[in-house]
């Protein structure tokens, strides 16, 4: 299995090498890593370099545009091999309103930075899925994946009319989950990929506790379960989705 998306900062995590292992011992046998400013990225890339089964993915959320940022320095970074994708990337009006404008150009030109590399994108949307719909119905781009899906079952349907991933975490294993539950019943396993957002989002029964990447085979457990399928098709079909979407 493939933990499409977690931060392991030094900030949050001093243990790399056991965890390491014990993706290996559950089966986790790749992670990428996501940046989400220019240092975390940098971070990200590092990790990669040092372990083989870690992968990275960089980018700039749009907190960045509270400060001076260059896209060239994160253009720099697009050179390593393992570097899989720009994100994590998108739209945020919970945290950011008045400059939603801004927003959606800094998302674009990250695509179309992607794009000049043929990298997919890692897409992070809150409370802006509509606006993020828009820009990826109207901008070319080579793989998509909205990480931490949290929308309607609607709109998961328009998105994988675009032919973009469905990324599914911890929160469809809580107990007060409905919306995320009716998605992944109803859209196709060939669209959904997994990830743990680690360390947030801590899937059930480890909520209130630090998120890790091995804890994927939950998430993979409870797709099968809600599904009403066999585990080892969620996992080699979810493994098969990540593949073709970063091009493993
Ligand atoms: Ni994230």
């Amino acid at each position: 299995m493939i933990d499409i998306h977690c931060h392991l900062e030094s900030n949050d995590y001093d243990n790399i090498d056991e965890i390491i292992d014990e993706c290996k011992k559950n089966n986790v046998n790749k992670i990428i890593v996501s940046g989400y400013n220019l240092e975390s990225s940098k971070e990200a890339v590092e990790l990669a370099n040092k372990y083989d089964m870690v992968y990275a993915s960089v980018g700039f959320l749009p907190e960045v545009l509270q400060d001076s940022y260059s896209l060239d320095e994160l253009e720099k970074l697009l050179s390593n091999k393992k570097v899989v994708a720009i994100g994590e990337i998108g739209l945020d009006y919970h945290w950011y309103k008045d400059n939603k404008q801004e927003q959606k150009e800094l998302f674009i030109k990250q695509i179309e930075l992607a794009n000049k590399y043929n990298l997919p994108i890692v897409i992070h949307c809150r409370e802006a899925i509509n606006d993020c719909y828009e820009v990826l119905k109207n901008t070319k781009f080579k793989n998509a994946v909205m990480h931490c899906y949290s929308g309607s079952l609607e709109m998961a349907k328009k998105f994988i009319e675009l032919g973009v991933y469905i990324s599914i975490g911890g929160v469809s294993t809580f107990k007060n989950a409905k919306n995320i539950v009716e998605v992944i019943k109803e859209i196709p396993l060939e669209y959904i990929v997994l990830e743990t957002d680690s360390p947030y989002l801590t899937p059930e029964p480890y909520r209130g506790t630090k998120n890790f990447p091995y804890y994927v085979p939950i998430i993979s457990k409870k797709i099968a379960q809600i599904k009403d399928t066999d585990s080892k098709k969620v996992e080699s079909i979810t493994t098969a989705n990540t593949c073709r979407l970063f091009d493993f």
